[in-house]
C-alpha cells in the first residue's frame, strides 16, 4: 500500500519540506528511513498529530546533522541514546537508529542494539503502533505493516505482538488502556487475557515510569475513562492499594477541566485521584511513584487541607481569617479541595481565597513604615500583619487609611 498522497494532504507544507530533505539526505547517505509509531497510526486514522518519529537503518545523528544543515532547522543531539531532534518553527522530528531490544528481566530497561526496521517494529507495544512508512526516495510512501496494524485499526483492536509483551514491560498495561479509551477500541481477546494475568508485573516497574504513564493518561482529553477502566481491572490498586477509579472521580475530573488551567490539569487530576486517601496513604503513594517535590507538596496539602476544611464551614468568617488559614497551602491542593468539596460555604471560602484574597497586598511597605517612625523589628512585622488583615477585611482601602492606622498602632 502506498500512502504518498495521504502524506501530502496530511502534513503542513513546512513539515513536508523537512520530510523531502530527509528523503534526499538519507538517499545520499545510503540510509533507509521511515516514519514510525503513533504518527503512522494517526495518519491512517486521519487524526492530526505532528509529533514525528523517524527511524533510520543507519546513523541517526549523521542523518539529522545533514537535514539540519540543508534545511536550517535547529538540532539537539542526545549522544547517550544516539538520537536527535530536529526543530523547525512549531514542529519537531525525533530521529533514532533502528534497534532491537532484549529484556534481561521483566520491567528492566531493555538492552538495545542497532538493527533493522523489522526488528524495530517488533520491539514495539501494539500492532497499531508497529507500522512504518518508508521515506526512502524509491519507496516513498510505502506502508510496512508486518503485524497487521492496519487491519486492527479497522477492527478497532489493541493487540500485543507477542505473549511476553506485558511481562517484558508492564507499562504497556497502562498504555493499552490509554489507547483503548482514547480511540474507543477494544482489547483483542488474547491481549485482554494476558493483560489481566500480568497486572502483578506492575510491581516490576519503577515509580518514575509508572508516574510517567499516569501523566500521559492525565494528558488525555478524558483521563477518567482510562482511570476508571484501570480501577475496574485492579491495575490502579496494584500501583497503590488505596487508589480507585469510580463515578465520583469521573465527575470531579470533569469539574477540573472547567476550573483548572490546561497546564496544571495533570497535577490537578493527580491530587483528585489521591483525594480519598489519608496522609499515611498519600505518603505510601508518594514513595511508590516518586513525584517531584512540587507535586508531593500538592498531594500532601490536599490531604492535610481536607482534614481541616470543617474550620471553613462558618459563614461569619472574616476574609482575614480565611486568608491566614489558607495561605500556607499549595494553591493546587486548594483547587482540588474546591472540586472535591460539596459544602457551599467551604467552597465559597476556598474560591474567595484563590480568586481574590491571596492577591491582596498593602500599599505601604516596611520601609515606609520605618519612615513613619516605626523601628525595624518584631513590632513592625506585627503592624504589617494588622494592616494586611484590616485591608483584607475592608477596614482600610486607601494608602492614606493604611498610614492613619499605622500611626495609631505606632508604639
Ligand atoms: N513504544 C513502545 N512501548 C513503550 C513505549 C513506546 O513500543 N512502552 C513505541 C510505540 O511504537 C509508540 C512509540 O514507541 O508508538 C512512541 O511512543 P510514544 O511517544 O509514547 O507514543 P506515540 O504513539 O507516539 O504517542 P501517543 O501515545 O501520544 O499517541
Amino acid at each position: 500500500m502506498n500512502l504518498a498522497s495521504e502524506i501530502k494532504t496530511y502534513f503542513p507544507k513546512e513539515l513536508l519540506e523537512l520530510l523531502r530533505h530527509t528523503s534526499n539526505e538519507a538517499s545520499k547517505l545510503g540510509q533507509r528511513v521511515y516514519l514510525v509509531g503513533g504518527i503512522v497510526r494517526d495518519l491512517l486514522l486521519g487524526y492530526p498529530n505532528f509529533d514525528l518519529d523517524l527511524v533510520t537503518e543507519g546513523d541517526a545523528v549523521e542523518l539529522a546533522n545533514r537535514i539540519a544543515r540543508i534545511s536550517g532547522a535547529r538540532l539537539v543531539i542526545h549522544p547517550r541514546f544516539s538520537t536527535a531532534k530536529i526543530k523547525s518553527g512549531d514542529f519537531a522530528i525525533d530521529i533514532a537508529t533502528a534497534r532491537s531490544e532484549t529484556y534481561a528481566r521483566p520491567g528492566a530497561l531493555p538492552a538495545v542494539t542497532p538493527s533493522s526496521i523489522e526488528k524495530d517494529l517488533f520491539r514495539r507495544d501494539f500492532s497499531i503502533n508497529a507500522m512504518a512508512i518508508s521515506l526512502t526516495t524509491e519507496h516513498y510512501g510505502q506502508l510496512l505493516d508486518p503485524h497487521h496494524g492496519k487491519d486492527d485499526l479497522h477492527s478497532h483492536l489493541i493487540r500485543i505482538l507477542h505473549p511476553d509483551s506485558f511481562s517484558d514491560d508492564a507499562t504497556r498495561i497502562l498504555r493499552a488502556i490509554r489507547y483503548e479509551q482514547r480511540l474507543g477500541f477494544n482489547l483483542e481477546h488474547e491481549t485482554a487475557r494476558l493483560l489481566k494475568r500480568h497486572i502483578p508485573m506492575l510491581d516490576t516497574i519503577s515509580g518514575d515510569r509508572i508516574r510517567h504513564e499516569l501523566e500521559l493518561i492525565f494528558r488525555e482529553e478524558h483521563p477518567e475513562r482510562a482511570i476508571k477502566r484501570l480501577g475496574d481491572l485492579g491495575a490502579l490498586q496494584r500501583i497503590n492499594h488505596s487508589l480507585s477509579g469510580n463515578e465520583w472521580l469521573a465527575g470531579k475530573f470533569d469539574d477540573a477541566r472547567r476550573l483548572g488551567k490546561p497546564g496544571e490539569l495533570p497535577a490537578l487530576y493527580f491530587c483528585l485521584l489521591a483525594y480519598p486517601l489519608n496522609g499515611e496513604q498519600i505518603n505510601q503513594l508518594a514513595s511508590r511513584l516518586n513525584p517531584s517535590a512540587k507535586l508531593t507538596r500538592a498531594l500532601e496539602d490536599t490531604a492535610r487541607l481536607k482534614l481541616h476544611l470543617p474550620r471553613l464551614n462558618e459563614p461569619s468568617l472574616k476574609p482575614s481569617d480565611i486568608c491566614y488559614f489558607l495561605h500556607e497551602y499549595d494553591p493546587l491542593a486548594i483547587k482540588a479541595n474546591i472540586i472535591a468539596e460539596d459544602k457551599p460555604v467551604i467552597r465559597h471560602h476556598l474560591e474567595l481565597f484563590l480568586s481574590k484574597l491571596r492577591y491582596v497586598k498593602l500599599s505601604l511597605n516596611g520601609e515606609e513604615l520605618q519612615r513613619l517612625g516605626i523601628p525595624a523589628g518584631k513590632k513592625l512585622g506585627e503592624i504589617l500583619e494588622i494592616l494586611h488583615k484590616a485591608k483584607l477585611d475592608g477596614e482600610v482601602t486607601t494608602k492614606d487609611e493604611e498610614e492613619k492606622l499605622a500611626r495609631q498602632l505606632k508604639p
